[in-house]
């Protein structure tokens, strides 16, 4: 059983997709001519379908049945139930690839790279990720400490993933941080930069996968610990100047290898 098959029953309620980070996507995206685009680890189809909105066409690569059963049908939209490492597709068969919040999830980071090379040949590479250096300047670890483990050993360094990109096309990738807007509407990890209190709401923690990895106490203690800092004021003491922050670079980034 596919892990989001366990975690992401309720997936495309918390996790739409932001409209920030879909016009930067859009934005890359139209550097160069594309008509056609795998999305890989599409997940609930949220970054695909407006892709497809755009006039796009589609193939979204998912191997979670339940992340696919909660997909909004498209007819722009092919969905795989496929892995990374072995994609239904021929090769140079689209013009772009992305990858949005998944080239962590795959445990043979290498094979994900040389399938993504194979299917889009000199096409865009595009990823969505995040610098794992960033993870221990977020407040949010001081409540969650395990999470510095979790995200170390999951994201790839950034000179890492541009060596590898490298290595494997024979050209260079860009690295374009993105700061998060304040009032980010995909609830993934770093959703409350400014707004702490949603991390005590179990709908928006059930969408980050980093919490169904911490054990019951230290989940507990830390969300004991956060609601007490924010009833009592010290997290707006310490942390309070963010809330009047319109966006915040806590590690995010789009890395590009444009069409060559
Ligand atoms: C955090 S979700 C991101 C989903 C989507 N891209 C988004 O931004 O909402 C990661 C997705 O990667 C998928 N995934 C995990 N391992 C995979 C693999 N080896 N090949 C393809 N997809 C995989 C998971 O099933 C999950 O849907």
């Amino acid at each position: 059983m596919a892990f989001y098959d366990v975690i992401g029953k309720t997936y495309a309620q918390t996790r739409r997709s932001d409209p920030r980070i879909t016009k930067k996507l859009l934005e890359i995206l139209a550097s160069s001519p594309a008509s056609t685009i795998a999305d890989i680890g599409a997940g609930t189809g949220s970054y695909a379908s407006v892709l497809a909105e755009h006039g796009y066409r589609v193939f979204a690569i998912e191997p979670s049945e339940t992340m696919r059963s909660q997909a909004i049908a498209h007819p722009a939209i092919e969905w795989m139930d496929a892995y990374v490492e072995n994609l239904p597709l021929s090769d140079q068969s689209v013009d772009a690839a992305i990858i949005m919040l998944a080239f962590h999830h795959f445990p043979d980071y290498r094979q994900a790279l040389n399938e993504m090379h194979r299917v889009v040949g000199n096409g865009q590479m595009i990823f969505f990720t995040y610098d794992p250096e960033m993870i221990s300047s977020f407040w949010l670890t001081e409540y969650f400490p395990s999470f510095i483990r979790d995200v170390e050993s999951t994201f790839l360094p950034i000179p890492k993933l541009l060596e590898e990109i490298q290595s494997i096309t024979d050209s260079v990738a860009n690295v374009i941080p993105f700061p998060l807007p304040n009032d980010l509407s995909d609830s993934f990890a770093a959703v409350g930069w400014a707004r702490p209190e949603l991390y005590l709401d179990s709908d928006i923690r059930n969408g980050i996968s980093s919490f169904s990895k911490i054990d019951d106490d230290e989940l507990n203690s830390g969300l004991f610990r956060l609601s007490e800092d924010l009833e009592r004021g010290w997290w707006d003491r310490k942390y309070g100047h963010l809330r009047q922050q319109s966006e915040y670079d806590v590690g995010y980034r789009f890395f590009h290898r444009s069409a060559v």
